[in-house]
């Protein structure tokens, strides 16, 4: 893989194609992996088109404010980096070139369990970030808790649940993953455990399926919220009133509210994130931020977003493409277009 970045590219869109110009196909397909046929995926990014915007000409734009205060923690503009496994996959660098765009920028990143680096590392590497962690769902309380303390020590400021996952996909593996790197997840196996295969092999596999917790239910939520001062954020959530699974979050004295439907990665034939957007706006009724993510790939996407009432957007794959073509300098340029964007996209609509 070489360093350079594509030289001229000014948007997402050939952020994605140099990077996949660039990347294996086995990296190319394991990060588009679109569940079954990827309906969701490609609505995603499709029903963001139409939506219109109506603007407000003759007003004042000549100074704009992109920032946004998310969960305490002040960012230049409300675009932030959604968790996503194996970074290594894109750049050897892996998660601490993400955490260092994301730094450069003034945004959050959440890191994902499934990293190669730990989440001591990546926050020694960029310690002004603004960082939370995906956390995975374990049978021993212990090992959550011990998980939750090593994020609270590093100095991450939330915590991201998962909940649409209710299966994970290791648990259903029969062939093995041969990945193209060698790796290991610092955030999954601790350092007293005798860790199996490497990952991907079934070994490792059916060593996961035996600590981690399949359909977590609320009372896994509560437990998380009783034994952490970290804010919770809950990502995946489509349903807002009926039924209503942002309601019983925010009930729950959840703090964050991630709409999100994986990227399309995980169950096929969900609705697009930004369709569903209002309705659990609604439903959350300002009694905790919401967020939303999948197929955010221009300013205007994200104005889009904020328009129906997200506070903040967060970038899977753009943020992949950026760091396999430049490591932390092409997570900070497909951050800094995003920016740029939608600042242009604030000025033309007149807000
Ligand atoms: C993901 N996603 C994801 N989500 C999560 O909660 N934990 C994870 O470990 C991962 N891993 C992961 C790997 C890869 C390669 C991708 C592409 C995605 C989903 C991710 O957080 C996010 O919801 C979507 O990527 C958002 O859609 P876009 O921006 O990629 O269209």
């Amino acid at each position: 893989m070489s360093e350079n970045v594509h030289p001229k590219a000014t948007s997402v869109a050939e952020f994605e194609k140099a990077a996949n110009e660039k990347l294996s196909e086995f990296v190319r397909t394991y990060y588009s992996h679109p569940g079954e046929g990827g309906q969701t995926h490609r609505d995603n990014c499709r029903a963001f088109k139409r939506y219109r915007l109506i603007p407000r000409n003759l007003r004042d734009v000549y100074i704009r404010d992109t920032s946004v205060t998310v969960l305490g923690s002040k960012l230049d503009f409300p675009v932030a980096i959604a968790p996503t496994a194996v970074h290594k996959l894109a750049h050897p660098d892996a998660e601490v070139a993400t955490a260092k765009g994301a730094a450069s920028m003034n945004t959050s990143m959440v890191l994902s369990s499934w990293s190669h680096c730990s989440l001591e590392q990546v926050a020694a590497a960029a310690p002004r970030g603004v960082r939370w962690f995906y956390l995975l769902f374990y049978r021993d309380r212990g090992r959550m808790k011990r998980l939750l303390e090593r994020a609270e020590w590093a100095g991450y400021t939330a915590l991201v649940l998962t909940v649409d996952s209710p299966i994970y996909p290791f648990t259903l593996r029969k062939t093995p993953v041969v990945f193209p790197v060698q790796f290991r997840l610092p955030n999954v196996w601790l350092d007293d455990d005798v860790v199996p295969g490497s990952p991907g092999s079934l070994e490792q596999g059916s060593a996961l399926t035996k600590i981690t917790k399949n359909a977590a239910t609320w009372e896994d939520v509560k437990w998380v919220k009783k034994n952490t001062r970290l804010p919770v954020v809950l990502k995946g959530i489509l349903s807002g009133s009926i039924p209503e699974d942002a309601r019983t979050a925010v009930d729950l004295g959840v703090s964050g509210i991630y709409v999100s439907n994986h990227g399309g990665r995980e169950q096929d034939g969900l609705p697009a994130t930004i369709d569903v957007l209002p309705d659990i706006v609604r439903a959350v009724g300002g009694e905790a931020e919401v967020y939303l993510d999948g197929g955010v790939r221009t300013g205007t996407d994200v104005l889009k977003a904020l328009a129906l009432g997200a506070r903040c957007v967060f970038i899977g794959r753009p943020a992949l493409w950026g760091l396999a073509c430049n490591g932390a300098e092409g997570v900070q340029q497909v951050l800094q277009i995003l920016k740029d964007e939608l600042s242009l996209a604030m000025a033309r609509a007149g807000t």
